[in-house]
């Protein structure tokens, strides 16, 4: 592929990806506010920019085997671990912006158990198996990761109710 082809795909890939999540939100927000047809309006454009990002991808060739996307994904969340996020909360420590460098927090410590579940799907999936992998816990409220026959009773990075974990 062309490299100008190549870049306006990733940079598409990015914006439709991003305007699916807030299009989510927004929705969200409208359903909040009792506005049904706009919370359906918006989860709809939602939906069709998630359409739009996973073609952008598909072009890309971004989507390989199993056992290669999750090496791509264990690179990400290292990434994100070892460089991303430590220089993001030192800045917004720097910068006084508790807010952001709580969010920063919370994400990089998820990102971890990412990292340790992709790896140990990988060895599995090398090894010609699926990964012995129970139930995952995520807290709604700040991403927290677990996996476990049950949630914690208290989420440990902000502290949210038994009750705000998701089961997948
Ligand atoms: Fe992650
Ligand atoms: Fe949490």
């Amino acid at each position: 592929m062309k490299k100008m082809t190549e870049e306006n795909l990733k940079a598409a890939f990015a914006g439709e990806s991003q305007a699916h999540m807030k299009y989510l939100a927004f929705s969200r927000k409208a359903e909040a506010e009792g506005k049904p047809n706009v919370a359906r309006l918006f989860a709809a454009a939602s939906y069709a920019e998630q359409v739009h990002a996973t073609a952008h991808l598909r072009v890309l060739k971004g989507v390989g085997g199993t056992a290669d996307n999750l090496g791509a994904a264990m690179a990400g969340e290292a990434f994100e671990v070892e460089e991303m996020y430590p220089a993001y909360i030192a800045a917004a420590d720097a910068q006084e912006e508790k807010a952001a460098k709580t969010a920063f927090h919370r994400a990089m410590d998820a990102e971890v158990v990412h990292h340790q579940l992709y790896s140990r799907a990988k060895q599995a999936v090398e090894a010609g198996r699926d990964a012995e992998i129970g139930p995952v816990w995520v807290c709604e409220a700040c991403g927290h990761t677990v996996e476990g026959t049950e949630p914690p009773d208290q989420c440990p990075l902000c502290q949210a109710r038994k009750d705000k974990y998701v089961r997948f």
